[in-house]
C-alpha cells in the first residue's frame, strides 16, 4: 500500500539522520539509568527504545499510533530486546501503562518544533506516567525565526498570481498566504540572522499547569541580506539535556531529515540591507495552527503590515462551516449514513462478507458490485477492527 511505502521511506530518512539520532543517543545514555522504567511516545521504527534498553532500561513502553509499530515489534525482536519491550500500538493520550515510569522520551517535533503536538502529548504523558523526580527528553524547545526569500526558483505562491491558459487564479492567494508552507531553507533563503521568538520547557513544573505553555513571542530583525523578503521561515532547536542540543537551523552545513516551515506575506517585498523586520507568532490549540503578523520598516522610513493566520487559509466556505454551528443539526451524508451501518455490524459481530452484502443491499446506488462493498469494508475494518 502506497501509505505503508510513504511511512517507511519516511522512517528511513530518519534513522538515517545522524545530526538527529546522535544527540538523541548521547541524551538517552546520560539519563537512562540501568534499572529505569522508560516510554517511548511516538517509538517509530523503535530506534529510541532500543537505545533506552541498550543503556540499561529495565522495561520500555513503545507507544505510536500508526502501523509502523508492527516493524519496530519485528526490529526490537530481531535485536534480542523483546522481553523489555511492550508495544501499545494507539495514541499515547489512550494508552494506559500498568506502572509509572523514570524517563519518557519523544521525537515528536515538528518542522518549527510544536506543529506534531509535542506540547500536549508530552503534557499528558507526563501528567499520568511520569515518576516524581523523573525525566523528560527533550526539555525544551527553542523556537527561532528569521525573514526569508521564499526556497523556490519560482515561488508557488506566484502560480495563483498569474493567469493559467488566460484564466485568473487570484481567488486562491488569500487562501495560500494564510497558511503555514512546509519547504527546505538554505542560508541564502535567510535574510537576516535568526531570533529566537519563543522557548518552551519541557520539565514536569511547566507542563504541570492547566494551560499549555505559550507558544508565543516576538523577535525583531536588521535585514543582512538584500533581496525579496516572500515571508517568515521558522526552525527550533531542542534541549534534549542541560547540555545537549539539537537544531535544524538552515544555516547547518548538511540539511537534517526535518524542512522548516514557510509562512508568506501577503505580497513580496523588496528589502535593502538594515531595514526593520518584527515578528510576532503566535500558536493555537498545542501548535497546530499559526498566526504571524510581519511589520517591514525601510531604512527610509516607509513601512508596512501583514497579519496572517491559518485560520484564514482554510477553505471555509459558509456552507461548509454548517455543520459547526452549535444550534445545527446536520444529520449524516451517506458516506455517514454507511458508516454506522458498518460500523453497528461489525459491532455486533458480523462477518466482513456479511457487512458487504448488508451494505450492497442498503446502498445499492454505492457499490456497483459485490466487489466494491467488500473492499470498502475491509478498508474500514482495517481501521476500527478492534
Ligand atoms: C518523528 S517520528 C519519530 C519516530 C522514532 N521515535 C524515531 O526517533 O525515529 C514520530 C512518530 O510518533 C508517532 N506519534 C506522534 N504523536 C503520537 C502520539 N501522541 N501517540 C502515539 N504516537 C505518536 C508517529 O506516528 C510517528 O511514528
Amino acid at each position: 500500500m502506497y501509505s505503508d511505502y510513504a511511512a517507511l521511506t519516511y522512517h528511513a530518512s530518519l534513522i538515517a539522520d545522524e545530526r538527529r539520532v546522535q544527540p538523541f543517543q548521547s541524551a538517552i545514555e546520560s539519563v537512562v539509568r540501568p534499572g529505569d522504567v522508560v516510554a517511548d511516545v511516538g517509538c517509530g521504527t523503535g530506534i529510541l527504545t532500543l537505545l533506552a534498553c541498550r543503556a540499561g532500561a529495565r522495561h520500555t513502553y513503545a507507544i505510536d499510533e500508526g502501523p509502523i509499530i508492527e516493524l519496530a515489534r519485528l526490529i526490537i525482536e530481531k535485536n534480542g530486546y523483546a522481553d523489555r519491550v511492550t508495544f501499545i500500538g494507539c495514541l499515547s493520550t489512550r494508552a494506559r501503562l500498568p506502572e509509572p515510569v523514570d524517563v519518557i522520551v519523544s521525537e515528536t517535533i515538528g518542522n518549527y518544533g510544536a506543529e506534531e503536538l509535542i506540547l500536549p502529548t508530552l503534557r499528558d504523558a507526563c501528567r499520568r506516567w511520569l515518576k516524581p523526580g523523573g525525566k523528560l527528553i527533550p526539555q525544551a524547545l527553542e523556537l527561532y525565526c528569521a525573514p526569508i526569500t521564499w526556497p523556490e526558483a519560482k515561488p508557488d505562491l506566484s502560480v495563483w498570481r498569474e493567469p493559467v491558459c488566460g484564466f485568473d487564479f487570484s481567488s486562491a492567494l488569500s487562501f495560500a498566504v494564510n497558511q503555514q508552507h512546509p519547504r527546505r531553507l538554505s542560508p541564502q533563503h535567510v535574510l537576516a540572522e535568526g531570533r529566537c521568538y519563543c522557548r518552551v520547557d519541557l520539565t514536569p513544573a511547566a507542563l504541570d499547569g492547566d494551560a499549555l505553555p505559550k507558544v508565543a513571542g516576538t523577535a525583531s530583525f536588521r535585514v543582512a541580506q538584500p533581496g525579496v523578503m516572500h515571508g517568515i521561515g521558522g526552525w527550533f532547536k531542542a534541549w534534549l539535556t542541560e547540555d545537549i542540543t539539537l537544531t535544524n537551523s538552515p544555516l547547518l552545513e548538511s540539511p537534517t531529515s526535518w524542512g522548516h516551515v514557510c509562512l508568506p506575506i501577503a505580497e513580496p517585498l523588496p528589502v535593502a540591507v538594515g531595514d526593520e523586520v518584527e515578528v510576532t507568532l503566535r500558536a493555537v490549540g498545542g501548535g497546530g495552527v499559526l498566526c504571524w503578523d510581519v511589520t517591514w520598516r525601510s531604512v527610509g522610513g516607509e513601512s508596512k503590515t501583514f497579519r496572517h493566520s491559518d485560520f484564514e487559509g482554510w477553505l471555509a466556505t459558509p456552507e461548509r462551516l454548517r455543520p459547526l454551528s452549535p444550534t445545527a443539526a446536520p444529520g449524516l451524508g451517506v458516506e455517514g449514513k454507511m458508516q454506522l451501518f458498518l460500523l453497528t455490524k461489525l459491532d455486533a459481530g458480523w462477518t466482513v462478507e456479511q457487512v458487504a452484502r448488508g451494505l450492497r443491499e442498503s446502498f445499492s446506488s454505492e457499490f456497483p458490485t459485490d466487489e466494491d462493498a467488500l473492499v470498502y469494508v475491509k478498508r474500514q475494518a482495517l481501521k476500527f477492527a478492534r
